[in-house]
């Protein structure tokens, strides 16, 4: 670290100001499926469509990834904390996914059920970022889910747990 870099506590917290929304990326390999909780997902382009998430390359998912070249992101619902907390944890694979109904997409992702929707797509470039690696994604297909709030993640918790469940949201 250099003399010049801000101070990595005051980013965290500065950094938990900025809410987002929950998803979880799933990745299908050899008739199994591998999947983790990310925040760090955002739309990159729409002419093609493409998104961009990143990975820590210390999870278990980002080899994965890196070969199978293709991937789903999973958008939650505000009642989908506990999906959340399962897919955050250092369980095995078979025990993230195990009684879930899942469907497919047309590359064999697993899509989660009762989610607001999901995002379908290829692994188009990889750039390693510190101790990340950033993967754009050409959307292959959109999957849409149901009408419902987004859990929302903010200062370190989700913002359901404290009992937000209505957002106001400016007409057009
Ligand atoms: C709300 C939330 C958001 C997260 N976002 C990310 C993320 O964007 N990228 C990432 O690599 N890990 C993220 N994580 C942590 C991973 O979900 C966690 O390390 C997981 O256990 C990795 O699973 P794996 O090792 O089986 O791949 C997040 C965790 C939570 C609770």
């Amino acid at each position: 670290m250099t003399s010049s870099s801000a101070d990595a506590k005051q980013f965290r917290q500065l950094m938990a100001r900025w809410a987002t929304g929950v998803s979880v990326v799933t990745v299908p390999e050899g008739g199994r499926d591998y999947g983790l909780t990310v925040n760090a997902f955002l739309s990159v382009s729409l002419e093609p469509p493409t998104l961009l998430i990143s990975l820590s390359r210390e999870a278990d998912t980002t080899p994965v990834l890196d070969r199978a070249r293709v991937f789903a992101v999973n958008l939650l619902a505000f009642d989908q904390r506990a999906i959340s907390e399962r897919f955050a944890s250092t369980i095995s694979p078979e025990e993230k996914f195990a009684d879930l109904r899942l469907s497919r997409g047309v590359r064999g992702a697993a899509l989660l059920p009762e989610t607001l929707g999901a995002l379908e797509a290829e692994v188009t470039e990889t750039h390693d970022a510190v101790d990340h690696r950033l993967y754009l994604g050409r959307v292959l297909r959109l999957h849409p889910g149901r009408e419902a709030l987004p859990l929302l993640f903010y200062h370190g918790r989700y913002a359901e747990s404290d009992g937000v469940r209505s957002l106001s949201v400016n007409p057009a």
